[in-house]
């Protein structure tokens, strides 16, 4: 069972003239099977979050632990998807797939591990585009492969940040599903920063909702509908309106 836990974390960035407080005192604690989904207004430090659990930026005050242990730098147990897809541009789609397979020496043609990138390629629609370059892909796209380069790797810990914002509604809906899928059949846990309220709460098991700058915790609330879950029900209707009045967007 692996544990993260932030313990009052601080987060500021100096700059030339000044210095940006861009979280304030947070504490979360998270286990395996459980699917955190992070909300709150632009700036408010929800990618900051991200990076410092995957171990990029070091905190200004307060602790990280995975299993009891301080997180210092970065580790392929905890692997991000960025917000901005960070594909290698000399690689084709199935060699950015599976990139760090090779780089740790893992047999890419095992059938077990042929099955799954066959899988995901077709369930990110881009078995015909294999061969194609990052250059020759659509945004969406781009998204989609930089996310299942890092479902292939299973680790421990997955920060996913706004992993599904450049996709049509359709395939986003569907790549959802398959987060879902992957989540229950693995117990992963997953950390989602996202700006669809419905998003959050179709996938969560929790909902973090963020005040703007400096970032503090405004709540931290547990979704306990089964999965999978009807965007239509009053129950998820009702946890909507609970979101967006504490995001200040209440009728
Ligand atoms: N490396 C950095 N140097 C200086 N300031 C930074 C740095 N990274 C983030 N910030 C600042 O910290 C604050 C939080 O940024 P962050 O990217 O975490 O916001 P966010 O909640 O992810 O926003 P968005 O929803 O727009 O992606 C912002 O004011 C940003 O300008
Ligand atoms: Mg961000």
């Amino acid at each position: 069972m692996n544990i993260l836990e932030l313990l009052h974390v601080h987060k500021s960035f100096a700059g030339a003239h000044d210095v940006t407080q861009a979280l304030y005192d947070i504490s979360f604690t998270l286990r395996d099977g459980e699917f955190l989904s992070i909300v709150g207004p632009s700036g408010c430090g929800k990618s900051t979050i991200l990076r410092l659990i995957a171990g990029l930026i070091v905190p200004t005050a307060g602790k990280l632990l995975l299993n009891g242990e301080p997180i210092t730098g970065t580790n392929p147990e905890r692997g991000m998807v960025f917000q901005r897809a960070a594909l290698f541009p000399w690689l084709t789609v199935e060699q950015n797939l599976t990139f760090s397979a090779r780089m740790m020496k893992r047999n890419i043609n095992d059938k077990e591990y042929r099955d799954e990138a066959e899988r995901l390629l077709e369930t990110a629609g881009l078995k015909e585009f294999r061969n194609d370059f990052p250059y020759q892909l659509s945004g969406g796209m781009a998204q989609r492969l930089a996310l299942i380069r890092t479902m292939i790797n299973h680790p421990k810990v997955f920060l996913l940040d706004e992993p599904l914002g450049a996709l049509d509604a359709f395939t986003r809906m569907n790549m959802q599903d398959e987060l879902l899928k992957m989540r229950q059949r693995f117990n992963h846990m997953m950390l989602m920063v996202t700006h669809d309220i419905d998003e959050a709460i179709y996938l969560g098991t929790r909902v973090i909702v963020m005040t703007p700058r400096p970032g503090r915790i405004r709540a931290d609330l547990n979704i306990n509908m089964p999965f999978p879950r009807v965007r239509t029900s009053s129950e998820f209707m009702q946890r909507r309106r609970e979101i967006l009045e504490l995001l200040d967007f209440g009728a």
